[in-house]
């Protein structure tokens, strides 16, 4: 089954930012290495774990009960030691004397650099699973934590459009993504907001001033706002500030989101695919792929060059702006 590039021993671990649903992804690589007989270690905090010696055996047991859980059992952590050689030589070093030859790292594109340098540095394989709440990592249609993320969301901003349509305000939401928008898209296409604020298309606050001086005209001033973060216009204050100036009589309100999207019980589908691509993580680093990560596109595992996943980001579809216009006019 194994090729002479194959592995014997490998390490997990989780790096960047948590996302819910790596606990499931730890979960498939530990007890699918473990099925196919390989040593199996976790790496605790990421990279830092990795310098600072913090690795240990796992087996089927110590995964058990957490496919549940949000957070990771790996904790993470984003290493500055790691981007030093010296840092990742005392890293490989912990690796080497366990005779660990194969890594799986889930985490983001941050992650994924790290990854690939070391892997340039020490010839060690490394496969990456996409783990993180933003979808900005290209080679996937979705990433472990994004359902989960958008569903809180989702769920958060409709409780918000409750005490909104009371008190007739005008509401700016503020959701992670860092970069990018996929949380603002989603979540505001499904709770109906009136604006969805993206760093992929250049917000035009002049037309969302029209449109509610419009608006205030006609009606009560009930408007929701979704705003990603790394929205060219800035985050939900600025955007606040903004109307105030032009609008002095707008009620208006803001909430920001922040962590709470990052935790909580994965979804059914965060679920899924972290195990799906769990399992494919340890094959592939048995059939000897070095440097790729795993990602689903259309329910099939793609391996994707891990230069390639951080490079490309993935792309908000003009289609999607077109609907999310008619849909709120
Ligand atoms: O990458 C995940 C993410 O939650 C982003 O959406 C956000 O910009 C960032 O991490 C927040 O990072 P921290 O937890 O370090 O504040």
């Amino acid at each position: 089954m194994t090729n002479k590039n194959s592995v014997t021993n490998i390490g997990v671990l989780t790096s960047g930012g948590d996302s819910p649903g790596m606990n499931a992804a730890i979960r498939a690589v530990v007890r699918t290495g473990i099925y196919r007989g390989l040593g199996v270690y976790g790496i605790m905090r990421g990279y830092a774990g990795m310098i600072d010696d913090e690795i240990i055996k796992m087996d089927s047991r110590s995964v058990a009960n957490i496919i549940q859980r949000g957070g990771t059992i790996l904790k993470t952590a984003r290493s500055k030691e790691f981007l030093e050689f010296s840092g990742r030589e005392k890293a490989y070093n912990n690796l080497k004397k366990r005779g660990i030859d194969g890594l799986v790292i889930i985490g983001g594109d941050g992650s994924f650099r790290g990854a690939q340098q070391f892997s340039k540095d020490f010839d060690i394989p490394c496969i990456g699973l996409p783990g993180t709440i933003d979808k900005d990592i290209a080679g996937s249609d979705t990433t472990i934590g994004f359902d989960t993320a958008v569903n809180t969301a989702v769920q958060a901003i409709d409780k918000i459009r409750d005490t909104m349509d009371a008190h007739d305000r005008l509401f700016i939401v503020e959701v992670m993504g860092r970069d990018a928008g996929y949380i603002a898209l989603h979540s505001g296409i499904a709770t109906g907001a009136e604006n969805i604020l993206i760093p992929e298309t250049k917000t035009d606050m002049e037309e969302i001033i029209c449109s509610l001086t419009e608006k205030e005209k006609r009606k009560k001033l009930v408007n929701l706002i979704v705003v990603a973060e790394g929205d060219d216009f800035g985050g939900a204050n600025n955007v606040a500030k903004a109307i105030k100036e032009r609008i002095p009589t707008a009620d208006t309100r803001v909430c920001v989101l922040g962590h709470i999207q990052r935790g909580g019980s994965p979804t059914c589908q965060d679920r899924l695919i972290a195990s799906h691509m769990g399992f494919y993580a340890v094959e592939s680093l048995l059939s000897g792929k070095r440097n790729v990560m795993v990602g689903v596109i259309n329910n099939k595992i793609y391996y994707t060059p891990l230069d390639e996943a951080v490079k490309q980001k993935q792309k908000i579809g003009q289609e999607w702006m077109k609907i999310v216009k008619i849909l709120t006019s």
